[in-house]
């Protein structure tokens, strides 16, 4: 019997059009673009200036854009899942809004709260309603509005993060493509060196919690950094192994892109040579949830069906994890 999975059949995305350089960081903190560029690998980074804006409307452009690149009307929709940490209020769902915003009226849908593993989550967990043959089309969006939660006041953080949306289809397939495999892993005890001190119920907002910063990414950055490679090279190792891949057989290495120093350690594990990697933190820095489909669309014309990827990525929580697909459609 053919084994049905779950394969991306399209990708869309969205950038603010304002460009953040390090040159313009330079007059805001105590920062140099030589500086930046050693030890973190980010040129610029976009951001929404308009302050009416939020993560939902950076996720609504990159589903308009997703729906018209695969012609997919809003109705055909059964469900979307927004990964997210910047979501536009506590609550309701920011996937809710961005649904209600796009006309999705017949789909239901949630927020997953996995930081730079959002996406990687958020596409396992999608992966689970189309593989059981219950749902056809299911979206998810990873977007962000990190410039919302970066103290720019703060060198050691604030030249780290971009804004972004973006938004993969999935449906269901019998070919050979499609996403093969995934393992997924949290590390509770990690939370201690990446998050946000207050905004929710331990620490509700209030003038001090304000006044004292707290409502902005907090990071212990060479504790994450030892973190984030080690985890990315194991887990990417780990699913390699499981399927007998050998680095030939690896058509694009997918990172999450925080750091170029972790991407390079990342593909020097996996025995992969920088020219089967994607990578694009240059130019929009870290986005959180959405970098690695935002590295999926501007390299979507380069992919060709059955290619081998593997994603990997490592944030907040601790969480990290990786996926095994292979690609689905040339783009030509
Ligand atoms: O995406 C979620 C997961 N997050 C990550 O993966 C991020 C992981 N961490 C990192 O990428 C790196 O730790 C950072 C990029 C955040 C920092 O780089 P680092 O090489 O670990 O620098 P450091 O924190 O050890 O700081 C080294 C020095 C310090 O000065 P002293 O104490 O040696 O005099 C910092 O004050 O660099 C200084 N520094 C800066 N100097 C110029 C820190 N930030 C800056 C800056 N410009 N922006």
């Amino acid at each position: 019997m053919a084994i049905l999975r779950a394969a991306i059949t399209g990708i869309g995305a969205y950038v603010p059009e304002y460009i953040l350089t390090n040159e313009e960081l330079s007059t805001m903190v105590d920062t140099t673009d030589e500086w930046i560029m050693q030890r973190i690998g980010i040129k610029e980074r976009r951001i929404c200036k308009d302050a009416s804006k939020a993560t939902s409307d950076l996720g609504v452009n990159a589903v308009k854009d997703l729906l018209k690149k695969t012609n997919t009307t809003p109705a055909e929709i059964d469900m979307l899942i927004c990964a997210t940490i910047t979501p536009d209020m506590p609550f309701p769902a920011t996937a809710n809004i961005i649904a209600q915003k796009v006309g999705i009226n017949h789909a239901w849908s949630f927020d997953l709260n996995a930081a730079c593993s959002g996406f990687v989550f958020a596409l396992s967990t999608a992966v689970q309603f189309i593989e059981s043959g219950r749902y056809n089309k299911v979206i998810v969006v990873a977007a962000e509005k990190m410039s919302a939660i970066t103290n720019y006041s703060d060198r050691t953080t604030c030249p780290l993060f971009g804004d972004a949306g973006t938004a993969v289809l999935l449906e269901p397939t019998i070919e050979d493509v499609g996403v093969v495999d995934y393992i997924n892993k949290v590390n509770g005890m990690g939370r201690h060196h990446l998050h946000m001190k207050a905004g929710g119920s331990l620490r509700p907002a209030n003038h001090d919690t304000v006044n004292a910063m707290e409502h902005f990414v907090y990071q212990e950055g060479q504790v994450v950094f030892k973190a984030a490679v080690s985890s990315m090279a194991d887990i990417a190792e780990e699913i390699m192994q499981k399927h007998n891949l050998k680095s030939e057989d690896i058509a694009w290495l997918v990172p999450h892109q925080a750091n170029m120093r972790i991407i390079d350690a990342t593909a020097r594990r996996m025995g992969l040579g920088t020219d089967r990697v994607m990578i694009n933190i240059q130019k929009y820095g870290n986005t959180t949830s959405a970098t690695i489909p935002l590295c999926l669309w501007e390299y979507e014309k380069q992919l060709k069906k059955g290619d081998n990827i593997i994603l990997v990525a490592f944030g907040a929580g601790f969480t990290w994890g990786s996926v095994y697909l292979k690609w689905a459609y040339n783009s030509n």
